[in-house]
């Protein structure tokens, strides 16, 4: 931060790059948003062969006098060499990438019982490896670009506890898994290094439940679920995305420039009782 300045007024700088997956629709998507509105140049990073209607209403919002922009590219996170080639193009682009969320992520229901190795593995190749290779992919540009950049893993309040009645193993244990790996990338990336590389904040982000198309299906499978989250927290409500639109400014910009290795929970107080 220069000398000065105020962290919240140079909160993001106009036209920087930020790359969110998962961007196509639900929470990633209202991330996305809110730093375009900022000014930020995002790029929205998704398997879909093309992103969701609601994306389609993000666009005929964005107003060109924000200075921001929001752009769609088709990307599998597993992938990891495509990961690795859309990161430097984006990166050559916009000399750097100043900030990345990571919120690409599936879920599954299924007895732990029944549950296949196949099926662990495909959940942990989406959710922990490819928020793994994500994050590389992205800290490769920002050492090269000496960009002091801004991670943040969509995690969840599931990867801290156990949902009541919701057979979800596997998952829960992805997000446990990626609540960690921002603490050990905190610690090699944080500091900025004698060559000038580093200074890259790693954070959690732990969101309870939210209506996004991922939740509506769970509402579909189990009978009563809508009902049961709506009670499990203090606020009596799930959440909308956009209340998530805060935590991505915060996390993405200089509002936070001490704050690394960190998980911020977010659930209406699901935890908390
Ligand atoms: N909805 C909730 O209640 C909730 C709560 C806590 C955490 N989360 C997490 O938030 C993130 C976003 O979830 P959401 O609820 O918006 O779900 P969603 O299903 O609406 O969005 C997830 C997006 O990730 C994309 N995706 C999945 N696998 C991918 C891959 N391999 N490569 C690229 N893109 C891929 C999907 O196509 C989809 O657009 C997920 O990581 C989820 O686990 C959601």
């Amino acid at each position: 931060m220069d000398d000065g300045e105020d962290a919240l007024q140079q909160c993001l700088r106009s036209g920087v790059a930020f790359v969110v997956t998962g961007g196509a629709r639900g929470l990633g998507l209202a991330m996305a948003e809110a730093l375009v509105e900022a000014g930020g140049k995002v790029y929205c990073l998704d398997r879909l062969p093309s992103p969701d209607d609601e994306y389609q209403r993000a666009l005929e919002r964005v107003v060109p006098e924000w200075g921001g922009s929001l752009q769609y590219k088709q990307l599998d996170v597993n992938d990891t060499a495509a990961l690795n080639r859309l990161m430097e193009d984006i990166a050559a682009e916009n000399e750097g990438i100043q900030g990345v969320i990571a919120a690409a992520g599936i879920q599954q229901l299924t007895p732990a019982i029944d549950y296949t190795a196949e099926d662990v593995n495909k959940m942990l190749q989406t959710n922990y490896t490819g928020v793994f290779m994500t994050a590389q992919a992205a800290a490769r540009q920002m050492f090269k670009y000496k960009n002091r950049g801004s991670i943040c893993f969509v995690a969840s309040m599931s990867g801290t506890i156990a949902n009541k009645g919701l057979l979800s193993a596997a998952y829960n244990s992805s997000k446990a898994a990626v609540i960690q790996l921002s603490r050990n990338l905190a610690m090699e990336w944080s500091s900025v290094k004698e060559n000038g590389e580093g200074g890259i904040r790693v954070n959690s982000l732990s969101p309870g439940h939210i209506v996004t198309p991922m939740v509506l299906k769970n509402f579909e499978e189990v009978p009563g679920l809508r009902e049961t989250w709506s009670q499990a927290n203090m606020m009596g409500r799930l959440a909308e995305t956009s209340e998530f639109k805060g935590a991505a400014l915060f996390l993405m910009s200089n509002a936070s420039t001490f704050m690394t290795g960190s998980n911020l929970i977010i659930d209406g107080g699901h935890t908390a009782w």
